[in-house]
């Protein structure tokens, strides 16, 4: 028989997202109007083991749907991760009333999400990442400002690097996935993309490319480099002595995680953060949220965390043709 539910919490874990405050708000909101009681725990699983948590109404989350990062604050906790930790988590839980949990976060919450719902905790798992490389899903909160952050910085970077005839290194967020660097790679007509999938990166290739591209009239020459490849000012030394043509690294960094979120960050957190409520209070657990062929749906974390996630080849192979 399914657990009576009362008291529901929201957390956010790991790296944070724009989009994290509206999906916040949805929980709170939509868990009240079915007549729960909400608790937001701050600091995410760290938060939960120091027994920091609050009281959520209403008015608690008014005037954040237009805010980036994350009212309830965000940590990674280590001691999370071993099982006295998780048995602590969950007897504080029950300590709290609190009966099913919210977790807004990536694959690495979710794992915590998995364990909390095997020692009695119901969960819910929303997928909050810029970096989208949360397999069971198209969106995830917080990639659409980031690319849209990413694309406008790079803009501006190829403005002077036209007018400087230069080559441009920009590297952006993703240290184990290039969705980002994609996304801009295409977004911004970029002439070569450096993706942490693709171990098969050539600097005698860029360098062959950016001579090619000087003798067919191009005036810059764009690279997006993920933060996966890294090493953006070294590279650059090495391609300005390579090529003769003069060569700059910007490296993009956490602003790309900051900032008021789109307007579709907010209205998919939003519909996920009612979406999970309403999973909860029908006393579901050990579900994560995700968005697949235009719906809304949910997957049980265990067979959400086996699924794979690639970048798409087409995708990839166009940035090239479409760069000449
Ligand atoms: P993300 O959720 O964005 O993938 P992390 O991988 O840093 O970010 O995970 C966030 C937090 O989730 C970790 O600091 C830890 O507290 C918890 N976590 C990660 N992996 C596990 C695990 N295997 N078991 C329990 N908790 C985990
Ligand atoms: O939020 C995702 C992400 O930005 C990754 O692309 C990156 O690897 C990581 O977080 C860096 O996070 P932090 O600087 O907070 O350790």
């Amino acid at each position: 028989m399914a657990k009576n539910i009362e008291t529901i919490a929201v957390l956010t874990s790991g790296g944070d997202a724009p989009g994290m405050n509206a999906a916040i708000r949805a929980v709170v909101r939509q868990a009240l109007s079915r007549g729960k009681k909400v608790k937001g725990i701050k600091r995410g699983y760290a938060g939960l083991l120091q027994e920091e948590i609050i009281d959520l109404e209403a008015r608690s989350v008014s005037d954040i749907i237009q805010r980036g990062g994350t009212i309830l604050a965000t940590a990674r906790c280590k001691e999370f991760t071993t099982p006295e930790g998780q048995q602590q988590g969950a007897e504080i839980c029950r300590k709290h009333g609190i009966d099913g949990v919210v977790v807004i976060g990536g694959d690495g919450s979710f794992k915590g999400a998995q364990k909390l719902a095997s020692l009695g905790i119901n969960t819910i798992g929303i997928p909050g990442t810029i970096d989208l490389d949360i397999a069971c899903t198209e969106y995830t909160i917080g990639f659409d400002t980031a690319v849209n952050t990413a694309m406008d910085a790079i803009d501006k970077v190829r403005d002077t690097s036209t007018s400087h005839e230069r080559c441009s290194i920009i590297e952006v967020m993703g240290r184990g996935a290039g969705f980002i660097a994609l996304w801009c790679g295409i977004a911004n007509g970029a002439e070569d993309i450096l993706l942490p999938e693709k171990y098969d990166y050539d600097e005698q290739k860029l360098v062959n490319n950016i001579i090619n591209n000087r003798k067919r009239g191009k005036k810059h020459h764009i690279i997006i480099n993920a933060e996966g490849i890294g090493h953006s000012t070294s590279m650059a030394k090495r391609i300005e002595a390579a090529t003769g043509v003069e060569t700059r690294a910007t490296i993009l960094g956490h602003m790309q995680r900051g900032g008021s979120p789109t307007c579709k960050d907010r209205v998919y957190a939003s519909t996920m953060g009612a979406f999970a409520a309403d999973l909860l209070c029908d006393g579901k657990s050990n579900r994560v949220v995700g968005y697949r062929h235009g719906e809304f749906v949910d997957f049980d974390i265990d067979e959400a965390l086996s699924m794979e996630k690639a970048i798409s080849e087409y995708q990839f192979n166009i940035c090239e043709s479409l760069s000449k």
